[in-house]
């Protein structure tokens, strides 16, 4: 198994969004991060030969981590073509052994039928600007309906959001770590060029 340093060295090639959609909260996650998510759910036996299912991909960062990991078969699900296109593009950079399936269509309405089986992996909109607060609670009504187990990554204080939310849909989470990364100024209203913001990631057992 590649290292997780190694795993994010390989995964900095993989693009970001060409033109971000603040509405669809378009951000790559950081290399560092994707590695850290999906090296941390390979050591629970959630990635290599599974089904793997990554609900609003973008330019597919966690979808391509998981690949490189040995999953199965990998899904990425995003509503915009622009960065699915990306994706198709990073997944040549990145030359993962696994096969890698880019959908267009809405993570909260599924497009497709996952196996039986399936992890799900997530950076969903935080719905953190808009009154769209907690965009994220779809996302996960989604990976309850479908998935095994998820690891999704939150804004910071989401930790009783989302144990109430998985206790009420028959989920427990097993997991939770906290992580730091800088946000384009232009999602977060801010005038910097970048901040900093604090993330919660989460999984959930849903069997
Ligand atoms: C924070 S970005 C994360 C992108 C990518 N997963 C990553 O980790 O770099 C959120 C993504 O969700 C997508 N998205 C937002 N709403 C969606 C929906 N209802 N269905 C599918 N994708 C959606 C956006 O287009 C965007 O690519």
């Amino acid at each position: 198994m590649a290292t997780k340093s190694e795993l994010t060295q390989q995964l900095g090639v993989v693009a970001g969004f060409d033109s971000p959609r603040v509405d669809l909260e378009q951000y790559r996650t950081p290399p560092e991060l994707a590695a850290h998510l999906v090296h941390t759910a390979d050591l629970q036996d959630d990635v290599e030969d599974r089904a793997v299912l990554d609900l609003g991909c973008g330019t597919g960062i966690l979808a391509l981590a998981a690949a490189l990991r040995g999953a199965q078969r990998v899904v990425g699900v995003d509503l915009d073509a622009g960065p699915l296109g990306t994706a198709v593009e990073n997944e040549r950079r990145v030359a993962s052994a696994s096969p890698v399936s880019w959908v267009r269509g809405d993570a909260t309405r599924l497009p497709v039928s996952p196996a039986e089986s399936t992890t799900v992996v997530m950076n969903p909109p935080f719905g953190a600007q808009s009154s769209n607060e907690h965009a994220d609670r779809a996302f996960l009504e989604t990976a309850a309906a479908v998935a095994d187990v998820s690891y999704s990554i939150h804004n910071a204080d989401s930790q009783s959001f989302v144990e109430s939310f998985a206790a009420d849909n028959g989920g427990d989470v097993s997991h939770a770590f906290r992580a730091q990364f800088d946000l384009p100024a232009t999602f977060d209203h801010h005038t910097e060029d970048t901040r900093s913001i604090d993330v919660e990631v989460f999984r959930i057992d849903w069997t």
